[in-house]
């Protein structure tokens, strides 16, 4: 593998090489934004949705975009040709940049914009096979999860509580409802039914979210938006995550008690199996 590129302030450079100043805000107060975008045969996959929702954080924090979407679509093709392997990711993250340290918004200050690739990170085929295992704890981030912050210290403490029980993710209920987990959108099957809680600030809309909408209605299969209890969750015939990187992906073991039958059920593998072919028609025909 060649060593990596990455993209920093308008300069391609090798990944070790690039450099931020200590004062960056992104660095002192976590004040940026970011995007992490899937890539399959070093084509991105629905990368405008990607690029909306970074507008979106952009402007729900007070930044402008630093480019726009064909020069953002540029830089991502360069690190996708200059970056091995094929399937990669792409992390984005712009933040308000270099200023002394003062919470107030510094004036004229230029954002960091920087972005680098890493290998797809598949998700291995015993864990496809036998399912994920989660736990649950209560979601104590901020009440602005619907903004990709870059500010991550609830999530990434939500993460390490699985981690250290040798699990693949934490599903986080706020008063008794299911909103999302540490990284991913979290989907419960009930009688036949996908349910998905409603798409407010305290999640945030996975680009998956609108996706396995139309990966269900080519299955067939009805989507309910509406809030879901901690108690479906825990009685669900099915539990299901979706993530740029997990893609769609089956948790079969709860807080140490089985979902459902304990394998990945009929609904996971018919929606694994439409988000397959959808990603192979249009990386064929982008
Ligand atoms: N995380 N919810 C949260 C809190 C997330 O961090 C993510 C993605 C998702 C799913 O969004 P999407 O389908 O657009 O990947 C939902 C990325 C992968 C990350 O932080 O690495």
């Amino acid at each position: 593998m060649r060593p990596s590129l990455c993209y920093l302030n308008g300069a391609f450079v090798p990944l070790d090489e690039a450099r931020v100043s200590v004062l960056d805000r992104g660095f002192i107060f976590g004040d940026g934004v970011y995007e992490v975008v899937p890539a399959y045969a070093r084509r991105p996959f629905r990368l405008d949705a990607h690029l909306a929702r970074l507008g979106r954080s952009l402007s729900t924090v007070g930044l402008g975009n630093p480019l726009d979407c064909n020069q953002w679509a540029a830089l991502l093709g360069r690190l996708l040709t200059d970056n091995d392997p094929a399937d990669q990711c792409i992390y984005m993250q712009v933040t308000r940049g270099v200023a002394r340290r003062d919470h107030a918004f510094p004036p004229n200050t230029v954002p960091t914009v920087f972005a680098y690739s890493f290998p797809f990170p598949h998700v291995q085929a015993g864990l496809r096979e036998k399912g994920a295992s989660a736990v649950t704890l209560p979601d104590m981030r901020w009440l602005s999860a619907h903004v990709k912050s870059i500010s991550l210290l609830g999530s990434v403490l939500a993460r390490q509580a699985s981690a250290e029980v040798g699990a693949q993710e934490t599903i986080l209920i706020r008063d008794g409802w299911l909103t999302e987990a540490s990284s991913s959108n979290v989907w419960v099957v009930r009688h036949g039914q996908l349910l998905s809680p409603p798409m407010d600030h305290l999640k945030l809309e996975g680009v998956r979210v609108a996706l396995m909408d139309e990966l269900a209605a080519s299955t067939g299969l009805a989507v309910r938006r509406r809030p879901v209890a901690e108690w479906e969750l825990r009685c669900a015939d099915e539990v299901l995550l979706t993530s740029a990187t997990k893609e769609v992906l089956a948790v079969t073991l709860l807080d140490d008690r089985p979902v459902g039958a304990g394998l990945p059920g009929p609904v996971y593998a018919a929606l694994y199996a439409a988000y397959q072919s959808i990603k192979r028609a249009e990386l064929h025909t982008s």
